[in-house]
């Protein structure tokens, strides 16, 4: 009888609308073209799955990685691994004074990228230094799904979205998260050049997914500061309540992160949030790649 080199993944859901464990996969030995399709296809219905215990070289990350797409490289260049431009440093280590990645990064509901034209399609994070304190593990990463959320709105309010874009814009987040880091973790202000490469941008408040066309609420807490064509008093309240629906707390998944995972979410599909409960001596070291992704329509 012949042997067949074939990896069998197994699926197991979180329990909540967003979140699947993959097992039975080992990432640094490859995979199959059929093993990879149904990986690929569960992800594409819903929005975040992760591998645990996977023991990766920079190499088989961005391997990995490829298998979605063409990678980005952040424009913190300042804070990708030495060497390797497509993978981006988040943690809170220093060197001297410096920062080796994005501290705290992302610790408001947000999903990656979307303050560009055309935001990643995914992000990949693999797990190498986790805080801990106590024996408990910090620094967990929450999840909702946003195709969940349009999908549980009001008609009213769906019709009300209908044809609004939504208004993105880095340079004012990077600003506000400059304003309260300032004493543990100060940020650089941005260059001109920084600035240059990523002016405001818009997008519908509602987006079809790229490959699924499910439609997918498009506004986040962290980026988005406005509606275009509407003021100030339309728009926040408005948003504010989108966000409140978003994130509610019992349809979120909350990542209680190990060594070795790598956990992988859509862009699209999902937003995400860091919960920052530690600090230095307990040490996070992320690497995070990023998939190009398609202009929201
Ligand atoms: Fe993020």
């Amino acid at each position: 009888m012949s042997v067949v080199h074939q990896s069998r993944a197994v699926f197991r859901s979180t329990g909540v609308p967003v979140g699947v464990e993959v097992t039975g996969a080992d990432i640094s030995q490859g995979m199959d073209t059929e093993t990879f399709r149904a990986i690929e296809s569960v992800f594409n219905d819903n929005g975040v799955i992760f591998f645990r215990n996977q023991k990766l070289t920079p190499e088989q990350l961005l391997g990995f990685s490829r298998q979605f797409g063409t990678l980005e490289k952040h424009v913190r260049q300042e804070y990708a691994l030495p060497g390797y431009p497509e993978i981006h440093l988040i943690s809170n280590i220093k060197e001297g004074e410096r920062s080796i990645g994005s501290a705290y990064a992302g610790d408001d509901w947000h999903t990656d990228l979307c303050f560009t034209r055309r935001p990643s399609r995914c992000s990949l994070l693999y797990a190498v230094e986790v805080p801990i304190r106590d024996g408990r593990v910090l620094g967990d990463t929450e999840f909702c799904s946003v195709a969940f959320a349009y999908d549980t709105l009001p008609d009213g309010m769906r019709q009300r979205l209908h044809g609004l874009r939504a208004i993105f814009q880095y340079h004012r987040a990077q600003e506000r998260k400059r304003k309260q880091r300032v004493h543990d973790h100060p940020r650089p202000e941005l260059t001109p050049e920084q600035k240059a490469a990523t002016p405001d941008v818009t997008h519908p408040a509602v987006r079809a997914h790229p490959i699924t066309g499910r439609k997918c609420l498009y506004v986040n807490q962290t980026y988005t500061f406005g509606i275009e064509g509407m003021d100030e008093e339309g728009a926040q309240p408005l948003l504010q309540q989108l966000y409140a629906h978003i994130t509610r707390p019992r349809y979120v998944y909350r990542h209680k992160w190990q060594a070795g995972d790598v956990l992988i979410w859509d862009n699209c599909l999902t937003q995400h949030k860091a919960i920052t409960d530690y600090a230095l001596p307990q040490r996070r070291l992320m690497y995070r790649t990023s998939v190009e992704g398609t202009e929201p329509l």
